[in-house]
């Protein structure tokens, strides 16, 4: 949530900061600002409500020369959406910028102190503070030294922040700091970099350095970056990743948008997470930097997730039950956080996050790992927070996902997750190696289904049609096709803002039956598996009731063609358990072929960002 990126070097500093304002936008984009420190030795910016793009255009009028500078899109928390409430903030002088990501807690009491002491705080946000606490430390303690004016801001501060600074009396530096939000630097012959991830920097380096909590970066013109930590020392060797993904991957590519060119992709990425996983000793996991025997241990796992992860998180506790015959309790992490838990020694921690920022999702980690227990994260961001916090890290190499509507991410995670269950199986002997194998081949012909579901997104663009213009839907499915329900009504609902609802299908004659009347529009998920029966009972049901079904069927389902206003067919899946990765990419396109007739923006939903760092 919101965007953080700094420039300092050699060239205009503007270009790259309306780039990686871009390449950010999924993080927040209901505001955007640039400050950038002109030759004459003032700042000056441009920061307006709207779309990276409205920035853009300002920007070709405002002439912002200079070649240091900080920008931001915004995701509002403490404060409208308004020109006024976008960063950059500066100080009382104007002579100081900040872009803040995070939550600032005591806000309201620094804003009161700030206040009495003469401070003029022109915003409702809580990020506004720190300028004026920045300001305070350079004509105090700090004396002019702007990495230590930030460090003794930060002294202050509760919360979480990512935070880069420009000031017009420290002509060439950005600081950036960070605690609690993510943020990664750069060192170039160009000049140096600052950015919330990885992704704005992917176009100019391929070796980028991770901040710790409480570090302070100094980037200077000349492209070198000095680190200190939270007491002034100096960080010798910081610890650096390696892009291994080329720019490219964020691009559009030729699809209209990135909804589309994701949801294409899931068969290569499957394939790709599955490459090399078969082993001797059946599926090869070593990133869970556990022994056989500790393994073989873990009498109960916990699944920590939020949205379409927890959906995933819903699948694996299935499967390992199923497999590995292990009690799984799976927690939306909001809840989990505030709620009593029940862990062993020998308990299991796995958190499921995209983008491995997730901060309800990290919060629930670190309580985990207090406790004592293990943490495995699986997660597509290389050198996340999740990733770097966790005792080991399964990455999907799903790619990039632009689109704030994950869909790529959550085939990926239920395939990881598929994969975990196994490894968990063959350790403790619920299966043996070739029971392993045959599973293993199972998953193998997965990416093949989904292309050919793929080809088949006519199907899905003509059952669009039933839900334009609807005012709600419902979303119907049993055992782990429950899960494709809940994931199909939650794409839907984020990327047309058309209500679904989702139920267990035999639930829905407790309560939700009532919201059932002629032209009503359900999604049936009813694939040929051993609860197929009931689910064709509960379409019966909401056909008695005038309201139009469409079934997610496997081929050759005479009896759901038979009742059902359309169906969405899928090819048979070896195993039942397989399913939901499978049907899902049905409703997927559905809700995009929906959300493109009612006139929303795929890409960028209304209210969301994709990287959920608050809590
Ligand atoms: C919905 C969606 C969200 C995320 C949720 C958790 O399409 O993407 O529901 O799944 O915000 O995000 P991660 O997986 O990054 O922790």
């Amino acid at each position: 949530m919101c965007g953080v990126v700094g420039y300092t070097g050699k060239n205009q500093a503007v270009k790259y900061l309306l780039d990686g304002l871009s390449t950010l936008e999924y993080r927040g984009y209901d505001s955007a600002g640039v400050e950038v420190l002109s030759p004459s030795g003032n700042l000056h910016g441009v920061k307006c409500v709207g779309r990276v793009a409205t920035l853009v255009e300002r920007c070709k009028t405002a002439n912002l020369v200079g070649t240091a500078g900080i920008g931001h899109t915004r995701w509002a928390t403490h404060g409208a959406p308004t020109d006024r409430n976008a960063h950059p903030h500066t100080d009382c002088s104007g002579r100081i910028a900040i872009v803040h990501n995070g939550i600032i807690e005591n806000f309201q009491e620094l804003r009161r102190d700030l206040a009495a002491a003469g401070h003029e705080l022109r915003s409702d946000t809580d990020s506004e503070v720190i300028a004026h606490l920045v300001e305070d430390a350079w004509n105090g303690p700090a004396k002019g030294d702007l990495a230590a004016a930030v460090r003794n801001a930060c002294d202050r501060l509760e919360g979480s922040w990512a935070i880069a600074a420009i000031c017009a009396d420290a002509p060439g530096q950005i600081v950036c700091t960070r605690k609690g939000s993510p943020l990664v630097v750069a060192s170039t012959p160009d000049g140096a970099y600052a950015a919330s991830d990885v992704m704005p920097l992917a176009k100019v380096t391929s070796h980028v350095i991770q901040l710790d909590d409480g570090d302070i970066a100094t980037l200077r013109q000349d492209g070198s970056v000095a680190i200190t930590d939270r007491d002034g020392i100096a960080v010798e060797h910081p610890s650096t990743m390696d892009i291994d993904w080329d720019a490219s991957a964020a691009t559009l590519g030729g699809y209209s948008d990135f909804m589309a060119k994701e949801i294409s992709e899931q068969p290569a990425a499957i394939e790709r997470l599955l490459q090399g996983r078969l082993g001797k000793h059946g599926v090869e996991l070593d990133e869970l930097s556990m022994s056989d025997e500790e393994l073989a241990a873990i009498d109960r796992v916990y699944v920590i997730a939020c949205g379409t992860s927890y959906h995933v998180g819903l699948i694996t506790k299935a499967i390992i039950q199923k497999w590995a015959k292990i009690p799984v309790f799976c927690e939306y992490a909001s809840e989990f956080n505030y709620s009593d838990v029940l862990v062993t020694e020998h308990t299991l921690c796995v958190i499921i996050t995209q983008s491995g920022e997730t901060a309800d999702t990290l919060t629930a980690a670190r309580r985990m790992k207090g406790m004592g227990c293990r943490v495995f994260a699986i997660t597509n961001v290389l050198g996340s927070s999740a990733a770097r916090e966790s005792d080991g890290t399964m990455y999907i190499q799903a790619g990039p996902e632009v689109c704030v509507c994950s869909t790529k991410a959550y085939t990926a995670q239920m395939v990881a997750a598929v994969l975990l269950a196994l490894r968990l199986a063959l350790v403790n002997g619920q299966m043996d190696q070739a029971e392993v194998e045959r599973h293993f081949h199972d998953l193998e012909q997965l990416p093949g289904l989904i292309s050919e579901v793929l080809k088949r997104r006519w199907q899905d663009k003509q059952a669009a049609r039933l839900f334009r213009n609807a005012h709600s839907s419902l979303f119907l499915g049993r055992g782990v096709n429950s899960t494709t329900a809940y994931e199909g009504a939650l794409k839907l609902k984020e990327v047309s803002y058309l209500h679904a609802e989702a139920y267990p299908a035999g639930e829905m004659k407790h309560g939700p039956i009532a919201l059932l009347e002629p032209g009503f529009p359900v999604v049936a998920v009813v694939p040929a598996d051993h609860v197929h029966d009931k689910t064709v009972s509960n379409i019966q049901e909401c056909i008695a009731r005038g309201a139009v079904v469409v079934a997610v069927a496997t081929d050759g389902d005479e009896a759901v063609a038979k009742l059902c206003q359309d169906v969405l067919w899928v090819p048979p899946v070896p195993d039942e358990d397989l399913f939901p990765i499978v049907g899902v990419v049905h409703l997927q396109l559905l809700a995009r072929y929906v959300a493109r007739a009612r006139g929303c923006d795929v890409d960028k939903p209304r209210n969301l960002a994709k990287s959920v760092t608050v809590e």
